[in-house]
């Protein structure tokens, strides 16, 4: 990037960056900030309609019809990263989703149990692998966790399990990448307007900030990027344990 690039707003110019999950929510708002900030940009989605879709507004993305939990469908983002583009400068797992289970009232399937956690947890630590690998100029690995990564929410102990497990896995492979300087970023949004929290009432903050934040994070390369009611959430569970983690679980 040159100054006259940072000074324009484009910090991404002549960054190529593959993004899960662009077709709607933060995904799409990651999608749109990047491409405003000069980047080549590529994403999935299972459905190609949502992708002929976005596609029609913005004629220079990139995207590709995958199922990131079916190795198939791995295969099929990695091959048009490949294609596209060559190489890789930043990967985003963004595709995620929290379905509520109430372990005391009901019986939660083997095979519900195993998609929701291919997608929130094991996909994402996959497709790092497999980018990492294969993109020689990787510099960036962001993974779009939650703030539920730190507080389980009542309503999902699988969500905040599989969150959780992405933080742990964040700070291990930022440990190990930092000797090839590959910046390893987590995203901690709290509730966030998209088309997955349409049905809950509580206070919500826009897809659009929580991608500005990422940017900036990514731009100054921070471990985490805290946005809304997760930016004190680190240092309220510290301070005050046992009440921040009986509130946040509330939600
Ligand atoms: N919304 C919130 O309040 C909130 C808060 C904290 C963290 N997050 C996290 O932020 C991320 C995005 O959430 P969101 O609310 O923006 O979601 P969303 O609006 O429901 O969008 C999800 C995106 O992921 C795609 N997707 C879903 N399953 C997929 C799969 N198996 N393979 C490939 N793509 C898939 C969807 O397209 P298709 O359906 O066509 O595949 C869509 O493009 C998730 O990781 C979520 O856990 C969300």
């Amino acid at each position: 990037m040159s100054n006259s690039d940072a000074v324009n707003g484009r910090r991404f110019a002549g960054n190529n960056v593959a993004i899960t999950g662009g077709t709607s929510g933060i995904g799409l708002a990651l999608v749109d900030a990047f491409l405003a900030e000069g980047a080549s940009v590529l994403t999935c989605a299972r459905s190609p309609d949502s992708l002929a879709a976005i596609q029609q507004d913005r004629p220079g993305l990139h995207t590709v019809v995958a199922d990131v939990t079916q190795p198939e469908g791995r295969s099929a983002f990695l091959n048009a990263i490949h294609t596209h583009f060559g190489d890789l400068d930043i990967f985003v797992s963004n595709a995620g989703l929290l379905v509520e289970h109430d372990f005391a009232r009901h019986e939660v399937s083997d095979n519900e149990l195993a998609s929701e956690f291919s997608l929130n947890l094991v996909a994402p630590v996959q497709l790092t692998a497999s980018v990492l690998a294969q993109f020689e100029r990787i510099k960036a690995i962001t993974l779009v966790s939650s703030g539920y990564a730190l507080v389980t929410p009542t309503r999902s102990p699988t969500y905040g399990a599989a969150k959780a497990g992405l933080h742990g896995f964040a700070e291990g492979l930022r440990r190990q990448l930092s000797e090839r300087q590959i910046h390893v970023l987590e995203v901690l949004p709290p509730l966030v307007d998209t088309p997955a929290t349409a049905h809950r009432s509580a206070a919500k903050i826009s897809p659009e900030s929580v991608a500005a934040e990422t940017l900036s994070s990514l731009h100054a390369r921070r471990p985490m990027a805290l946005v809304g009611q997760t930016k004190w959430l680190p240092l309220l569970l510290r301070v005050m344990p046992a009440r921040i983690a009986d509130i946040v679980s509330k939600t």
